[in-house]
């Protein structure tokens, strides 16, 4: 096994140059899903932390919500005059195909982009983060608009209380950048695939087995604690690896965010990181887990009212659906 503290980080100077969000304006609170299900609010907060979630509307989909996140970016001073690449990060896009890229690509008016599609499930927008810096490092794109939206109350089963009461729906948008020539942004990076345990998080699609079960039914199924005893295990460990490639101590992290697929969970795992509760940033409370755009709806507010400033140290870790697993350090920008 390679030594983490070994392993050196492919830096890269890539930047967020300015992101957007949104949420659907439906509320869904434990209260409401205490109506519904055999579960109460002092059940989910001190389990999960979250109080409330939004909901797409029948009619709103990944696309239109990834396009009102762009509006935003724009609102928030990010042009897209010069992208040219879009990365939409999702496991519930509106169609089979086309991507939700290229509806994005469509309703935008760009042209000469390329656009595709990444499913990494709640690793999406970190995933989505280090392709961008591959094209953006070999030069085959400048500006990468990045998208991550999911949909996530059209796969739940609102009968079934262990997964019903996580999820919600929303999107967030990226403009991400390179500065050639500008000292290294990313301080390290790690990427993996734990494909042996996906029995434990999935949604079939044209297969209906997978490890033995059958689910014909299209929801989304969580063994939610093995998923959250290999989140603790393997996030723990990650954390220490980016740190060690960094060659930095846990201390010197200014913020952390983590997916936030469950406080109590996330919490633990910044515990035994060692890194302080007020600095992480989170998304769980007022939106439940939304997957891929966690990690940018925790982020975005934070940049927006300046606790994120040019040259802290950010980790943001990604994990989820796969299982698989995406982290970063960067030095703001
Ligand atoms: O985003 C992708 C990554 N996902 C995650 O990281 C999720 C990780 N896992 C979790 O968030 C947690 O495992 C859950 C929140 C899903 C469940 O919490 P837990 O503390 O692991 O509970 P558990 O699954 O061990 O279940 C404990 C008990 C069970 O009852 P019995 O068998 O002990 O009688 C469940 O039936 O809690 C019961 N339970 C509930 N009770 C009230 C499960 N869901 C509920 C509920 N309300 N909503």
């Amino acid at each position: 096994m390679l030594d983490p503290a070994r392993v050196r980080a492919v830096t890269s100077s890539l930047r967020i140059a300015a992101m957007g969000t949104y949420v659907p304006e439906r509320r869904l609170t434990n209260a409401d899903l205490a109506r519904s299900v055999d579960t109460t609010d002092d059940w989910i907060v001190s389990r999960t932390g979250m109080r409330e979630r939004r909901i797409a509307r029948d009619d709103e989909f990944t696309s239109d919500m990834c396009l009102a996140a762009v509006r935003a970016l724009e609102r928030n001073g990010g042009s897209l005059d010069a992208v040219d690449f879009v990365i939409a990060c999702t496991v519930t896009p509106d169609y089979a195909f086309p991507s939700v890229a290229a509806r994005v690509q469509e309703q935008l008016g760009l042209r000469r982009v390329g656009a595709i599609d990444l499913g990494a499930a709640c690793a999406g927008f970190m995933y989505g983060l280090d392709v961008a810096d591959a094209l953006l490092e070999t030069g085959r794109a400048r500006n990468v608009l990045l998208v991550a939206g999911e949909s996530l109350s059209k796969i739940t089963d609102y009968t079934d209380r262990s997964t019903c009461i996580l999820f919600g729906d929303g999107a967030a948008a990226a403009l991400v950048t390179i500065d050639r020539g500008a000292p290294a942004t990313v301080l390290a990076r790690r990427v993996n695939s734990d494909g042996a345990a996906g029995r434990e998080l999935f949604q079939t699609g044209l297969r209906s087995e997978i490890g033995g079960v059958v689910s014909p039914d299209r929801y989304l199924h969580q063994n939610g604690r093995a998923v959250y005893e290999w989140a603790l295990t393997n996030i723990t460990a990650g954390i220490a690896e980016l740190l060690a490639q960094a060659e930095m101590r846990a201390d010197e992290i200014d913020w952390f965010v983590p997916h936030s697929a469950n406080g109590r969970m996330i919490e633990s795992i910044a515990k035994r990181a060692g890194i302080a509760r007020e600095r992480m940033l989170t998304s769980y409370e007022l939106h439940g887990n939304t997957s891929s755009a966690s990690i940018p709806l925790a982020l975005a507010p934070a940049i927006a009212d300046g606790r994120v400033k040019r040259g802290n140290r950010v980790m943001l870790y990604g994990f989820g659906g796969g299982l698989v697993e995406c982290g970063m350090i960067l030095r703001w920008s």
